[in-house]
């Protein structure tokens, strides 16, 4: 058996998600008359209390236009340290956009209101000009924690006060969501714009969705173009997106709890040093010095549990819905 942990992206479409995408009504999106794209966009945008949506191929993808959009260089972002926009993005910031990255020093991808305000420039020829602040719910490399409601309401505040857009990279909102109790609704309004992944968590194949007002979003639609992110019948991955939404919300739950059950297990073993807390799906622990991270991870690959590298002796698990009761007990019994 294969137990693959590596990232909750290696999700495979169920079978009602492929007979749902088979018998998709399929148009150009790229004209505009797709309808099953337009449902999924009229879907997200009412779910999280925004005007519109936009149906890109990726997470990356949704985060730069949004970032395009919203800013204009000389200027820069402010993140957490850990933001997946500035790690994971291939510069994509500086590339796209021409901008410079303010980073903030996280609890684990959150920061404070007063942290944020420290990291604001003064409106000085030799600064660049703060345009974008940016928040990571889940944060991917802080282990999937997610953000108090209350700080985000109070951040949100604040650059509505300072005339600064907020962007939410919400690749697995959902995860934070369901965890939190929070709604869409609630957490769509303290956002100038959302990105959410479909093929995480999700079991989409392909897909997120920016989300904002009709202006932003206008403006999306021209850069997604120019990125060659226009698709075609792209309605047959909008159907898997909306398949989705529907059926793979309440589940995730499931890896929250199978993450809590492998977290625990982990801390039982003589070769871990520390288990980050879980809060959603992501495990993340660290081995002891002296047991090599590379020859670990190939031991356990033999057996057939798959796991990612994170550097600095740590390893990550993502529970996700290719892991279930079988791939649990196969993991607990076979885990070293
Ligand atoms: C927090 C976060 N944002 C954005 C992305 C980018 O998504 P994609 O892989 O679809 O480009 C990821 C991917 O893992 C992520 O974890």
């Amino acid at each position: 058996m294969i137990v693959d942990l590596r990232s909750d992206t290696v999700t495979k479409p169920s079978k009602e998600m492929l007979n749902a995408m088979l018998l998709a009504e399929v148009g150009d999106d790229v004209l505009g008359d797709d309808p099953t794209v337009i449902k999924l966009e009229k879907k997200a945008a009412k779910l999280f209390a925004q005007e519109a949506a936009l149906f890109c191929p990726s997470g990356t993808m949704t985060n730069q236009i949004a970032i395009k959009v919203h800013t204009k260089a000389p200027g820069e972002v402010i993140c957490s340290d850990l933001a997946h926009i500035y790690l994971y993005e291939g510069g994509g910031i500086a590339f796209n956009s021409g901008l410079s990255t303010r980073l903030i020093n996280s609890n684990r991808g959150r920061f404070t209101l007063e942290q944020l305000k420290d990291s604001i420039n003064v409106d000085d020829i030799h600064f660049p000009p703060s345009q974008l602040v940016a928040l990571e719910n889940t944060c991917n490399k802080g282990g999937g924690c997610y953000w108090d409601i209350r700080e985000i309401k109070r951040i949100s505040e604040y650059c509505k006060e300072q005339n600064l857009p907020l962007h939410l990279d919400g690749a697995r909102i959902y995860n934070a969501l369901v965890a939190s109790g929070i709604s869409t609704q609630e957490m769509g309004k303290y956002f100038d714009s959302i990105s959410l992944c479909l093929s995480k968590g999700l079991g989409a194949p392909v897909g997120s969705l920016l989300i904002g007002s009709k202006k932003f979003i206008k403006q999306a639609k021209r850069i997604r173009k120019i990125l060659g992110g226009g698709m075609r019948q792209a309605g047959y991955l909008a159907a898997a997106g909306i398949y989705a939404l529907d059926h793979n919300i309440q589940r995730l739950e499931i890896d929250h709890q199978n993450a809590i059950k492998i977290a625990k297990t982990l801390e039982t073993k003589p070769y871990v040093e520390s288990v980050t807390p879980v809060e959603t799906n992501i495990v993340i622990f660290k081995l002891k010095d002296e047991f090599p991270l590379d020859q670990y991870i190939a031991d356990i690959k033999a057996k057939g549990i798959w796991v990612a590298a994170m550097g600095n002796q740590q390893i990550r698990m993502v529970s996700h819905l290719g892991i279930g009761e079988a791939e649990m007990d196969y993991l607990m019994s076979e885990i070293p």
